[in-house]
């Protein structure tokens, strides 16, 4: 089996060998790894209790597969690429040699500061390679690292802490993002108040601000590495040893902490990358997302790190200091490979073709998108204007649970056609499932995406709650791991996805439970009960759309529902914030108390003319409220 697919045919011939011979063809994809010890089983599973390990028995080390076996050959070949926020300060390369020794040299401060195997150390970061660098860093000790999206509110990164009993949280003075600085280290010090099993801060300087350290608590980085040597072993982990934690929101109100593992997840991550990247050896791969997102984790540290890749590292947004600021980096660093959201082509398709025009984007190969469906007008937009026409569009579906991308064209080998994310890489068998639970053998139709064969990278628990692990991905469909989104394939089985098809809004590509929000909002004193769906919107894909009832009537509902909004940022964040609040004085409810969601969605999508039948209702009067009070 080659470990690279490179032509339509053979990625035909290897798809048919992986389902007939999963544990053959993922042994020897395996093969391409350096391990420490090799395994006594490839694969034993159930979809029961569930229980999956790959690699059983095996040990090795990510790190040494991400770094050390490439210095033989790439020692002076970059590996991260920093470009940062400001387009006049001075970008950063990092070789594979200066990336060992800074990954040494911190694993080494982290050890020395009382982390060790198995300990759980959160990241709270600006997207500085320090962050890439902390991430390998804590691998290398076999710690086991929780990055929170550094946009997070203090409430949500304190509670994501103490899920996972973090040990130490690394971060930075402040981050600057756009045009906005934010002071990280006040935002930690306010979480950590509520967080007892912190035991250090670990702080990187970024900023230079003035920041308080809490003496016997807060460290800076640059003091601490003073003490260190460039050495550090790599420890021994087993192949099915946590590797990380990473939090993601379900239909429940409290976000989940998603764990993959060692080995399973590097076989799975590295193969990915190269074959739906298509990476060729110089390339410069760029990938927009944040490592605080799954995104970033497999596709801009872990899966091109494992290829020997040159993996670009942006700290900036889309629109700063203009609209044209993704495709003047593209052009300055001769990106081939970029791949970006849904969300962020749309922002930018809306700002005009003047910002594109002024750049060549001649280096680019292979473009791709990730996170959301995205749409036909701006698929094309980025196939006309980004890809120039010559470049395959790779729409990768995937999720934090399953770890790497599991619908894709491998660049050019597969169909192109809108919309659709296409065929499974090899290794992946999706079906499509009815109300019932029974596949759909025939195309042309519609169904609930779930996995039928387990892949190495796959979730592997929900961390401290194994139960939740089985309610939410595997007792759906007895036998199945069920992804929480509706899909249809075409004639040619090529799928489209169209959404979640449970209590998950997807907002610019970050997910968030209805419950989750609506807890947020009722944190706010005026608030009795709330109630909240997505609706379709022009850039973000969905928008928040928050129904609320106060405790008692007021004159001045935007004064309200502005405390709202502030509420939620505490809360949760400023990602989550709604964009349409309604003020109402009743919910529809059944009989039973039920909020009837499809109603309200049906409101807030503005087709209230189709909201079906509403004679079950407790009090069916609230509706016609409702439609004339909408936005
Ligand atoms: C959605 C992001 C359509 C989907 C990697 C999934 C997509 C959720 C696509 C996971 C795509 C992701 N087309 N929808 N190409 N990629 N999604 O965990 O609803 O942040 O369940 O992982 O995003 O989001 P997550």
């Amino acid at each position: 089996m080659a470990y690279r697919v490179s032509s339509f045919s053979q990625y035909e011939q290897d798809y048919q060998f992986s389902v007939e011979n999963p544990e053959a063809f993922w042994e020897d994809i395996a093969s391409n790894y350096s391990w420490i010890r090799k395994w006594d089983k490839t694969l034993e599973w159930n979809f029961d209790e569930p229980k999956v390990e790959w690699f059983k028995g095996a040990k090795l080390n990510i790190t040494e597969n991400c770094i050390d076996r490439h210095l033989a050959s790439k020692a002076n070949q970059t590996a991260i690429l920093w470009e940062p926020n400001d387009p006049k300060e001075r970008f950063k390369k990092i070789t594979y040699q200066d990336l060992h020794q800074q990954v040494c040299r911190f694993a080494n401060v982290l050890k020395r500061n009382g982390v060790g195997k198995g300990d759980r150390v959160c990241l709270y970061m600006p997207m500085i390679p320090e962050l890439a660098i902390a991430v390998l860093a804590t691998a290398r000790i076999g710690a086991i690292h929780s990055v929170v999206f550094a946009g997070f509110s203090a409430q949500s990164l304190a509670d994501r802490i103490n899920d996972a009993t973090c040990k130490m949280v690394i971060t930075a003075d402040g981050l600057y993002r756009g045009a906005k600085e934010i002071p990280l280290k006040n935002i930690v010090d306010e979480a950590v108040e509520d967080c007892e099993c912190v035991e250090r801060v670990l702080v990187i300087e970024r900023t230079a601000w003035n920041t308080e350290m809490q003496a016997g608590r807060d460290v800076w980085y640059h003091d601490e590495v003073q003490h260190v040597g460039d050495e550090c072993p790599a420890e021994p982990m087993d192949a099915e040893d946590p590797l990380f934690i990473l939090y993601t929101s379900g239909s429940t109100g409290k976000p989940k902490g998603v764990v993959h593992t060692c080995g399973g997840y590097m076989v799975y991550a590295g193969y990915s990358f190269q074959n739906v990247f298509q990476y060729d050896p110089g390339d410069t791969y760029w990938c927009t997302a944040d490592i605080g997102w799954i995104t970033g984790h497999t596709y801009i540290v872990y899966g091109p790190l494992l290829n020997g890749a040159t993996t670009l590292m942006f700290e900036g947004v889309p629109t700063y200091p203009d609209a044209g600021r993704f495709w003047q980096v593209c052009d300055k660093h001769h990106v081939n490979q970029f791949y970006t959201a849904p969300t962020a082509i749309r922002a930018l398709m809306a700002c005009g073709d003047e910002h594109v025009l002024p750049y060549s984007l001649n280096s680019l190969r292979v473009i791709g998108t990730v996170g959301e469906p995205i749409n036909e007008e701006a698929w094309n937009w980025y196939n006309v204007h980004i890809g120039k026409e010559k470049c395959p569009i790779v729409d990768t579906w995937w999720q934090t649970e399953t770890g790497g991308i599991m619908i894709s064209s491998l660049g050019e080998y597969g169909p192109q056609k809108a919309a659709h994310a296409g065929f499974p890489l090899p290794g992946i068998q999706p079906v499509l499932l009815d109300e019932k639970g029974n596949e759909i053998q025939e195309n042309e139709k519609e169904g609930y995406l779930a996995v039928k064969f387990p892949w190495p990278s796959m979730i592997r628990t929900t961390w401290g709650d194994h139960e939740r692990c089985k309610k939410v991905y595997f007792s759906h469909y007895n036998g199945y791991y069920f992804t929480g989104d509706g899909a249809k394939r075409d004639a040619k089985g090529l799928y489209r996805i169209i959404g979640r098809v449970d209590d998950v809004i997807n907002v610019s590509g970050h997910r968030f439970g209805t419950a989750e929000i609506e807890n947020a909002i009722n944190q706010n004193i005026h608030v009795a009960e709330s109630a909240v769906v997505g609706y379709p919107h022009d850039i973000k894909g969905q928008g928040i759309y928050a129904y609320v009832i106060l405790r008692k009537p007021v004159d001045d509902t935007d004064f309200i529902s502005a405390e709202i909004i502030e509420t939620v940022k505490e809360e949760i964040g400023a990602i989550a914030k709604p964009d349409k609040i309604q003020i109402v004085s009743g919910l529809p409810k059944t009989r039973s108390g039920k909020i009837m969601r499809r109603i309200l969605r049906k409101v807030a999508e503005g087709e209230p003319d189709k909201l079906g039948d509403i004679s079950t209702l407790l009090d069916p009067n609230v509706v016609a409220e409702i439609v004339k009070g909408a936005q």
